[in-house]
């Protein structure tokens, strides 16, 4: 045997691993071929300056492993029966070469957004993260371990854990009127989404959208295989006339919706399409997707009560979400729907992943329970409802000065959308080189949809007012104004 070109430069791993990373790599490679017979280990010792029982410790891992055999006497040969040929053929080029992937379909890689690369963040659902209570938070925590029922750590209460659903059912009574019968705790209601698209959507169904929406949801649907079906939105929300329209051509069979502040416009959603809508629903074999993510700031009034809490043949599906209250690292999301619904997207969750992060939930509990959560709330409420007046008051006087701004005061919720009244098609990336971040009217299409209406002209942006200070805020716009009207 020629002696191997070893470096022993990884003083991470010991000097016997090396070596045998080395002999396995020779045989792998076909530089040491079946049935070649080895060094004696005292040659080896000598050629590689190595103590002899590093020699040995690394030949007997790689017979254990079964690269090689070893023979009494006659020292290690390579395990004559491995499948190994010379990796380059006569040529020299190698035989084995990376071939394309066949995945189901090919996703396109998503865009994060790193918060710390922004000095302005107009992102919509940013909830201010500083203003958490961590070390309360902190306490819960490790209240927990006090008291733990250790057995919660093991596989099994797949819907989520008991005190978490208790206290999410209590807050769901209060604020939102409604008694689940059972509720299914997810990873973020990003899950809710996924599981009930693969309960629901099989491969071309049709589901339903508002035309400016969600595109976590939309993608997770066409992902399931679902035909995206745009419906007509207008200043009061979905286009009922147009639902209507789109039932009698497609058999569709989810409708996703944002009810309460519609995602990206704001829009309350009235009592008067709410009805129709249902009513159009149950009569075409419609479930409704009901979107809750951010009911929790309300401002003018009590928000009004979800679509679910009046669900007499339990064809809404409800979700929502901790991301807004809390924050979205901590993923809790919740599925209030039908049992037999529950039932079905339980059994797809534990195909998924069993169950969710155990101690974050238990912890979550025991902050409810405390009245954490209800004053953080509390605090929020009013902290929001001063950004969203002083975005009201700075928009106005944008107004006053001649900015041809245009928007409709929301209810509630933690963004305002906004019309420039200029193109927005290239804003976000001119406007994040200034270290602002926006979303533009744009990214509220979905493009690849059976029925796409995505317009020519865009000129909105959905300005997030929760996440920072009013005077970042103001700051912010200033930019942005300067970027839209100001620049040549
Ligand atoms: C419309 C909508 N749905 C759901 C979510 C929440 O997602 P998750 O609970 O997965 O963090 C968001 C967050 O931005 C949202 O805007």
């Amino acid at each position: 045997m020629h002696p191997l070109d070893i470096q022993f430069d990884d003083t991470s791993k010991a000097k016997y691993l090396q070596l045998a990373q080395s002999i396995r790599a020779a045989i792998i490679k076909g530089n040491l071929a079946p049935g070649t017979k080895l060094s004696s280990a005292r040659v080896m010792a000598q050629t590689y300056q190595l103590n002899r029982h590093t020699i040995m410790n690394a030949l007997q891992l790689l017979v254990a492993e079964g690269w090689l055999v070893s023979f009494q006497r006659s020292g290690y040969c390579v395990t004559e029966s491995l499948p190994i040929e010379s990796s380059v053929n006569s040529r020299g080029t190698p035989k084995l070469v990376a071939k394309p992937y066949q995945f189901s379909q090919q996703l396109k890689t998503p865009q994060t957004m790193e918060l710390n690369q922004y000095r302005f963040n107009f992102a919509g659902g940013l909830p201010d993260l500083a203003c958490f209570p961590h070390k309360e938070f902190k306490r819960a925590m490790s209240q927990i371990f006090n008291y733990l029922d250790v057995t919660k750590l093991h596989y099994g209460d797949i819907s989520g854990v008991a005190e978490l659903k208790l206290q999410i059912e209590h807050y769901l009574h209060k604020a939102r009127n409604l008694k689940p019968a059972d509720l299914l705790i997810c990873n973020g209601s990003q899950e809710a989404l996924f599981l009930i698209a693969k309960a629901f959507v099989g491969k071309g169904d049709f589901v339903a959208c508002e035309t400016l929406g969600y595109p976590p949801a939309r993608k997770a649907f066409a992902a399931c295989g679902a035909q995206l079906i745009d419906i007509k939105q207008d200043d009061e929300g979905l286009c009922v006339d147009d639902l209507k329209a789109q039932l009698e051509c497609y058999p569709i069979k989810l409708l996703y919706l944002t009810p309460l502040h519609q995602y990206p416009t704001t829009v309350t959603l009235s009592p008067t399409r709410r009805l129709q809508i249902y009513q159009l629903c149950y009569s075409h074999n419609v479930m409704i997707i009901e979107d809750d993510y951010d009911h929790e700031f309300h401002y003018r009034c009590q928000p009004l009560q979800p679509m679910a809490a009046d669900d007499p043949a339990g064809i809404v599906i409800y979700l929502s979400t901790f991301s807004k209250i809390m924050f979205s690292a901590a993923r809790i999301g919740y599925i209030c729907a039908a049992p037999e619904v529950i039932a079905q997207l339980t059994v797809w969750k534990q195909l998924m992943n069993h169950k969710n992060d155990v101690v974050m939930q238990l912890a979550v509990a025991q902050w409810m329970k405390e009245g954490g959560f209800e004053r953080h709330l509390k605090r929020m409420t009013k902290l929001y409802k001063q950004r969203y007046e002083d975005m009201d008051s700075c928009l106005t006087a944008l107004q006053a000065k001649g900015y041809p701004i245009e928007y409709i005061k929301p209810d509630g919720g933690m963004a305002m959308w906004v019309n420039f009244n200029r193109p927005v098609e290239h804003l976000k990336k001119a406007l994040a080189q200034l270290g602002v971040y926006v979303q533009t009217e744009p990214e509220f299409y979905f493009k690849d949809g059976v029925r796409s209406l995505k317009p020519d002209k865009q000129s909105y942006i959905r300005l997030g007012f929760a996440g920072q200070s009013s005077e970042k805020m103001q700051q912010g716009l200033a930019v942005i104004i300067k970027t839209l009207y100001l620049s040549k």
